[in-house]
């Protein structure tokens, strides 16, 4: 990865997850500069990882080739506000506040010139095993494409959406997404304890059934339905659980509830249109 000025605004967690899957990838720690204005919260981490850290919003911009807006939706007008008298050097700003359009950040900053891509990444990026979907503006160049995509490729899989509006589904899919495994690990605990297991030991391997399964679907080329089905025998304990499963319609909750995610997530896109 070409080694750029970087700016993270805000150091939460989605700061703090990218920054390390940049380290990790042996970004330059000197070329990353960290503000929050949290003044703490932002040095703690420059020391932690021997970032640049900037005091205010004007200082931590100025060198940037990069400003990535790492703050929750409801704070990017406001940050845009700051921000907008701040960009004549005409950075690349990444966002990865979720439902937050590329137009309404342009108005907010009254400015249509600047090269801007929307990210969607999910929590297991703070583990390096995040799955992100971005989408450029007009503006944005391949160079610019390929830094971006070398960012969130430090912390996970990454694809690109040919329109803006796949990132809602790409939302529904796996911005939420761990929250559904976490809910079915959830079930399976409850169950095998209800079956007279532990509850460490139910937890433990319900964990595990799910680590082992997703790594199993991702090292093979099979489709995931042919995987189900070659250990799913005829008339055994799996066929038996599945059939109940189908009873309770589980894949169509599944696509209700994935189309629940996604209007939610247009919805809310149309909340943070004002400043
Ligand atoms: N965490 C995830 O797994 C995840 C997944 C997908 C997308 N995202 C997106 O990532 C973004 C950041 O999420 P997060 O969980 O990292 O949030 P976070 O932990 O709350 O961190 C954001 C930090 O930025 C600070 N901040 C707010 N406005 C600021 C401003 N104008 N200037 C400087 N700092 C400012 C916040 O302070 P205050 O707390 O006082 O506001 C906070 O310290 C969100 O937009 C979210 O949609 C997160």
């Amino acid at each position: 990865m070409q080694h750029k000025n970087i700016t993270f605004i805000g150091a939460g967690h989605m700061a703090t997850a990218l920054i390390r899957g940049l380290i990790a990838a042996h970004y330059p720690a000197q070329c990353i500069t960290v503000h929050d204005k949290h003044l703490e919260k932002a040095q703690t981490l420059a020391n932690e990882l021997n970032l640049h850290y900037a005091p205010n919003l004007s200082s931590a911009v100025k060198n940037a080739n990069i400003i990535v807006l790492a703050v929750k939706p409801d704070a990017i007008a406001a940050l845009c506000a700051g921000l907008k008298d701040c960009l004549s050097h005409q950075p690349l700003l990444i966002s990865v506040a979720a439902g937050v359009p590329l137009a309404n950040i342009a108005r907010f900053l009254e400015n249509n010139s600047l090269a801007m891509i929307r990210s969607m990444p999910n929590t297991p990026a703070l583990i390096g095993s995040g799955a992100t979907g971005l989408y450029a503006n007009a503006k944005t160049d391949h160079a610019a494409r390929e830094w971006a995509e070398s960012l969130f490729r430090s912390v996970g899989i990454v694809h690109w959406c040919a329109q803006e509006a796949d990132l809602d589904a790409i939302t529904a899919l796996s911005g939420s997404g761990p929250a559904y495994i976490f809910l079915v690990m959830e079930a399976m605990q409850e169950a095998a304890v209800t079956l007279g297991l532990e509850n460490a030991l139910a937890k433990t391997f319900a964990i595990q059934t799910v680590l082992g399964a997703a790594r199993m679907a991702l090292e093979t080329a099979h489709p995931i339905t042919e995987l189900r089905v070659q250990i799913t025998s005829p008339g055994g304990t799996t066929e038996k659980a599945l059939a109940i499963l189908e009873q309770g319609h589980l894949k169509s909750l599944f696509a209700e509830a994935m189309q629940g995610a996604c209007a939610h997530a247009k919805k809310l896109s149309t909340q943070h249109s004002n400043p």
